[in-house]
């Protein structure tokens, strides 16, 4: 039996859908717990490349069951174009696809208010992915939510419930914002259609994954996001609005501390961050360009530029200590080829004070210059590099510096975007 967790330990987009459709060939059963439709996880497999926002990533695993569940705010009708665009694919999801009645609604209206917001921000805005992820969850935490399960009623009924809830926001919209002139039937009906393709799918995803870890099966939970963007422990307010930790996972999930066999954090070989927010280890110049370039750094949800950066060991020690990380997953680091050197934040200086830690407030981290230890670059290409000892002398000792100085193993390794682009790295690595 295993239960696994896959959590970002950076700022998003460390390769999370990779890893997880990687460590998917042997498990029984995926699982989202949290977020919706901001989370952008590409697969590559066979050179065909699947962009995933809603449908757990090892959906491409023919054999897996996949979940979505509690934790998470789900878009009916981003869901429904999510199972039709992969079932043009070839990928038959219906069959195996549980989704939780308590998981809350994102509608249509709640993507409005998420731009409307943006705009209202101005400047100081949290550049947040406009999918509505902040309103849906305000309202669930306000009471004033949808639960999918309400989608299990008739079709009069449920157009009733929709009406009311979308009727009260859209008069606030509208005051706001009357440029956006938001409508409300046409939404109604879409959502009623949706409902007709969800409600087959709808089940109490807690009860279901009981019984699978009972069972003694395989059951891979994926987080989305990453832990540095989390509403509790991220630089706030430039955060995404769900727990985005192992913590976060389970609470999501309805699984316990003591079902979990391992905890994963996913991190890039240097760090990326797409919206606004603090970011120490940010490279303003020329090599921040290249990795953009290079590890083709744009966003898989939204398009958007990613701001590219210097590994940071002190935010993904703290990540890694919040989470619990048993291990680590080191995804990119065949971007980093043909550098002739790779720097990696060890320590911030803020204020003239030195600090090991990440603090907790963002106008702290906001102050904070990175420290730099230097280390050696390589030129040797690691993308076709198999085995730990395939790799440069220089790349093998730059994974060993990011393992001491976060203080947790490196596990597995990743070359390339490909499944086969993955390597085991161990003792022999070092
Ligand atoms: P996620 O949100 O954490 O799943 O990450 P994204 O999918 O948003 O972004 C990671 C990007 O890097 C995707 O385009 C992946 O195909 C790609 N990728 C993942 N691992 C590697 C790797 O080891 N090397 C390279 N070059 N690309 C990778
Ligand atoms: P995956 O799962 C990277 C960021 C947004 C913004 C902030 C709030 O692909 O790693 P939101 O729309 O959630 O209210 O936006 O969070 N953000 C992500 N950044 N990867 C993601 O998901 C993200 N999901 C949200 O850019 O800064
Ligand atoms: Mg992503």
């Amino acid at each position: 039996m295993s239960c696994r967790i896959v959590l970002g330990a950076q700022w998003g987009d460390e390769g999370k859908g990779k890893v997880v459709d990687y460590l998917s060939a042997d498990a029984d059963a995926v699982v989202r717990c949290q977020g919706g439709a901001n989370a952008g996880h590409t697969v590559v497999v066979s050179g065909r490349k699947l962009a995933l926002h809603l449908v757990p990533s090892g959906a491409l695993h023919p054999h897996c069951e996949i979940i979505l569940g509690n934790g998470m705010v789900v878009d009916p009708l981003a869901l429904v174009d999510e199972i039709e665009a992969l079932e043009r694919a070839g990928v038959e999801l219906r069959s195996r696809l549980r989704l939780s009645t308590a998981a809350h609604t994102v509608l249509p209206c709640h993507r409005i208010q998420d731009q409307v917001e943006e705009r209202r921000r101005g400047n100081g805005g949290i550049g947040t992915t406009g999918r509505g992820i902040g309103p849906a969850y305000a309202d669930k935490a306000a009471r004033t939510g949808i639960p999918l399960g309400w989608f299990q009623r008739d079709d009069a009924n449920l157009r009733a419930t929709l009406r009311v809830a979308i009727q009260h926001k859209l008069e606030w919209l509208r005051a706001l914002a009357p440029d956006l002139a938001p409508e409300m039937d046409g939404d109604i009906e879409r959502l009623v259609a949706a409902a007709a393709v969800l409600r087959p799918l709808l089940c109490d995803t807690t009860q279901r994954l009981h019984a699978l870890v009972d069972a003694n099966k395989h059951v891979v939970l994926e987080g989305a996001q990453g832990a540095l963007l989390d509403l509790d422990h991220g630089s706030y307010p430039y955060v995404t609005s769900s727990s985005c930790t192992a913590a976060g996972v389970l609470s999501g999930c309805g699984l316990a501390p003591r079902d979990v066999t391992s905890v994963i954090g996913v991190v890039k070989a240097y760090a990326t961050r797409v919206g606004n927010g603090p970011f120490p280890s940010e490279i303003a110049g020329a090599d921040g360009e290249r990795l953009r370039q290079i590890g083709h750094e744009f966003g898989a949800t939204t398009g958007r530029p990613r701001r590219c950066g210097w590994f940071d060991a002190v935010a993904v020690r703290h990540a890694a200590r919040i989470s619990g990380c048993s291990e680590l997953a080191l995804t990119k680091l065949d971007v980093l080829d043909g550098f002739d050197r790779v720097l990696i934040a060890d320590a911030y200086l803020c204020h003239g004070e030195l600090l090991r830690h990440f603090p907790s407030d963002s106008e702290t981290l906001a102050a904070c210059k990175p420290r730099y230890v230097e280390a050696a670059g390589w030129s040797t290409p690691t993308t076709n590099c198999r085995r730990a000892s395939d790799l440069p002398a220089a790349a093998r000792r730059y994974v060993a510096r990011i393992e001491d100085l976060v203080g947790v193993p490196v596990r597995l390794l990743s070359v390339g975007p490909e499944r086969e682009a993955t390597l085991h790295w161990g003792d022999s690595g070092r």
